[in-house]
């Protein structure tokens, strides 16, 4: 791919819609993960202006801090803990439509309002990551944008 997206201003579904293989053909024509995880925390966060987009990889029993586009993050999350934690050891997205009403939730930044944390899993199926997305706003996300991120989080399946 062009190191450029081509985004028109569409609706939400039709930015992931031209998003997404702009994105697949970027991850085909690199094996790096962590050059993945850059591009794509840079592409969400000019795509879409959201206050913080970025990833934490499984050391261990702890996320750490891996690329991300936004403010200075905390760098260690414990299994279990926060949304990011909680998506892990629930093996499932946590949609996050007010943070102060998540127990446990994490806050790096007081300006995180809600929150979708999707889980990236290498080729056989075992957690490798979580890609966490923070909004300015409440109940920035939905059911759209966890179709289009658990979508665009198989796109890491073969790179670790
Ligand atoms: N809020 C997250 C922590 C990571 S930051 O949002 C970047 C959590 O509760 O896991």
């Amino acid at each position: 791919m062009a190191e450029t997206l081509s985004i028109a201003t569409g609706d939400k579904a039709g930015r992931y819609a031209e998003l997404l293989p702009q994105l697949a053909s970027l991850l085909e024509h690199e094996a790096d993960l962590i050059a993945c995880m850059a591009n794509v925390s840079s592409a969400l966060a000019s795509t879409f202006g959201w206050h913080w987009v970025g990833f934490y990889r499984v050391a261990g029993k702890e996320l750490v801090l891996g690329p991300f586009a936004g403010p200075l993050a905390c760098t260690r999350i414990p299994f279990g803990r926060g949304v990011c934690g909680t998506a892990w050891a629930q093996n499932a997205t946590q949609l996050v439509p007010d943070v102060d009403a998540f127990p446990g939730h994490i806050a790096c930044s007081s300006l995180s309002r809600s929150e979708i944390v999707v889980l990236v899993r290498n080729g056989t199926g075992k957690v490798i990551a979580v890609l966490d997305v923070d909004a300015s706003e409440l109940a920035a996300f939905d059911a759209v944008d966890q179709q289009y991120l658990e979508q665009l989080a198989e796109l890491f399946a073969n790179k670790e």
